[in-house]
């Protein structure tokens, strides 16, 4: 069996980072090696966009560069190595995430995608879909894209750019209705 690379995506409050979890617990109790890992990363670069979200001001194109920058050390360090290596992957947050939050601040897509061309597309997305309000409604620490209106663009950017490998995920479901169809998913991919 080799490696896969799942992506985890979705808005702010969807629930991305209990699935991702789930999902790695599930394949360790196989015997299956997976690395759970998330972006923004907590290498340097993560560490400056954690701290840029809440304070900082910078504009919507040193945001996505920062990301991009933050995600070439992600691949190149962490997602390619273990995927070499036959584990799996399975990463709260990827590549469509800048698509989304950064297409949605107003950034170029042709450029979004220009500067993200290094990473590779993950085998598989499943995309927590959840309504803004409801999302929005379950954050503890508010920082500048936890606004419905704004995660109303994220969402509407991601429902065009998700790739056809993407399951969609109704997240505003109980938390075991949504854990049980995650767990579908990741059955088919290790049929396949
Ligand atoms: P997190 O809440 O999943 O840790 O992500 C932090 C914030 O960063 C979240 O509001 C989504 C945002 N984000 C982007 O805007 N672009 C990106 O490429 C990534 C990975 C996250």
């Amino acid at each position: 069996m080799t490696g896969a690379f799942l992506a985890i995506e979705g808005i702010d409050g969807s629930g991305k980072t209990t699935v991702a979890k789930y999902i790695h617990d599930f394949l360790v109790d196989r015997g299956i090696e997976v690395v759970l890992t998330q972006e923004p990363t907590k290498g340097p670069i993560g560490d400056v966009i954690r701290k840029s979200l809440g304070k900082l001001e910078l504009t919507p194109y040193q945001r996505a560069l920062l990301f991009a920058a933050d995600r070439h050390g992600h691949v190149q360090n962490v997602v390619m190595p273990a995927l070499e290596q036959g584990k799996w992957v399975v990463t709260d947050r990827y590549l469509y995430s800048s698509l989304a939050y950064q297409g949605a601040e107003g950034v170029d897509m042709a450029f979004l995608r220009f500067i993200n061309g290094f990473a590779p597309d993950a085998d598989a997305v499943i995309h927590l879909e959840v309504p803004p309000d409801i999302g929005v409604s379950r954050l503890k620490n508010h920082d500048r894209f936890e606004d419905t209106e704004f995660l109303r663009k994220v969402k509407a950017v991601f429902d065009e750019i998700l790739p056809r490998n993407t399951v969609s995920i109704d997240a505003g479901k109980p938390i075991e209705t949504v854990l049980g169809k995650a767990e579908e998913v990741v059955l088919e991919m290790l049929e396949d």
